[in-house]
């Protein structure tokens, strides 16, 4: 049996997304463990930094992915419940929909819709790659749907949310490859110190601003910084680190930008991508990824920005961009907090630039312990 929960004091937001109702929905943990088969090893369906996540059928017939909150996560029932419903009301096309949650005695679980097309991880990019068919009509809409969707929660959602984990294994694909935004508000589940970036997963590392992985500011600017690579990955075809390839290849958005100072940038662009493929369209893609990643926070554009240049509605090629940092050397970070602050040192930066001291007033920042 499910119900709704009510929540009163919450300040909510809408915009391009629906007004959604108030609420959200909370299933018992008996209905959730019957609907993955006593959450079953052949209903897992992956592994992140919050915890194991499930396929489960609900009683109605509604497919559903469970995510399972690791011991991390706990906290009060309210105070967890009043989380959620924020995400619950946070609606847009390009984000992913919370169905409800579980929060009896320690369980903390969370249900979203199931996706069918699994991640842009594991299917452009994984190792045996999908049959999914990618080619530039769909790459466009994928990153451009991610751009929205990004937009919305730093631009139209008040108080704006910082997503902190843009990635490949967050970008989920539903039928007809739109993407959604997977485990946007989470860290606010998280007790103030603590951080669920999966720094064991390799490349997750790649996708962090200089000035997150090595001073924690966590701002508006370190997602778009995640999300230039991001675009990088859905252009090129490959993740953003590959430790198989030679040396001065393995980081892709070193790569990038030696081609774009070469003057080559096509020579990123994913030679699997035939027919439909606009290269004027995709180099402006991979201009706008090395804008989103440029060393100096304030030089980032905003997400609103980002949708409009890749849209061909702003223009790109007057824009001068300056060198990225790639951080590397993260590879083998450990969990804890205190091993990440004596790794932290160690980090090498490829690049001979200057990180910004802070992000801009507007733009709060939020301390994180990575
Ligand atoms: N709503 C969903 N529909 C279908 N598959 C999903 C859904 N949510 C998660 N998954 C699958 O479960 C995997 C694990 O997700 P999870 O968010 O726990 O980990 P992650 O994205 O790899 O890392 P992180 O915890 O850092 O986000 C995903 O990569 C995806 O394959
Ligand atoms: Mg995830």
């Amino acid at each position: 049996m499910s119900c709704c929960f009510m929540c009163g004091n919450n300040t909510q937001q809408s915009g391009e997304g629906e007004q959604g109702e108030n609420r959200v929905r909370i299933f018992s943990y008996n209905e959730l463990r019957k609907a993955t088969h006593d959450f079953s090893a052949a209903n897992k369906i992956g592994e992140g930094g919050f915890g194991s996540v499930f396929r489960g059928r609900l009683k109605d017939g509604t497919m559903v992915a469970v995510k399972l909150l690791s011991a991390t996560s706990r906290q009060g029932v309210r105070e967890f419940i009043n989380e959620l419903t924020t995400i619950s009301n946070t609606m847009h096309e390009n984000l992913i929909t919370l169905v409800g949650c579980c929060a009896e005695g320690s369980h903390r679980i969370l249900a979203y819709n199931y996706l069918e097309n699994n991640s842009l991880q594991h299917t452009l990019l994984g190792p045996g790659r999908s049959n999914i068919q990618f080619n530039w009509r769909a790459r466009f809409k994928i990153a451009v749907g991610v751009a929205r969707g990004l937009a919305f929660l730093h631009e139209e959602v008040h108080p704006h949310i910082i997503h902190r984990d843009i990635k490949a294994s967050n970008i989920l694909l539903d039928k007809d490859l739109t993407p959604k935004i997977s485990d946007f508000g989470l860290a606010r589940l998280l007790p103030p110190n603590a951080t669920h970036v999966s720094t064991r997963v390799a490349g997750t590392t790649g996708y962090l601003a200089p000035e997150y992985a090595l001073r924690g500011q966590v701002t508006r600017k370190s997602d778009i910084y995640s999300f230039g690579v991001l675009i990088l990955e859905i252009v090129s075809g490959r993740c953003n680190y590959n430790a198989r390839l030679p040396y001065e290849e393995q980081f892709l958005l070193e790569r990038t930008w030696t081609s774009y100072e070469q003057g080559h940038l096509e020579n990123i662009i994913d030679v699997d991508l035939e027919d439909d493929l606009d290269v004027e369209q995709a180099c402006r893609f991979l201009k706008v990824g090395l804008l989103c990643t440029q060393d100096a926070t304030k030089l980032r554009p905003s997400m609103t920005d980002v949708v409009r240049m890749l849209l061909g509605e702003m223009d790109v090629s007057t824009e001068r961009i300056t060198k990225p940092s790639v951080i590397s050397g993260l590879g083998e970070l450990q969990a804890s907090d205190q091993q990440r602050s004596s790794d932290a040192h160690s980090l090498l930066l490829r690049s001979s630039t200057t990180i910004e001291p802070s992000t801009s007033s507007s733009d709060a920042t939020t301390q994180s312990s990575l």
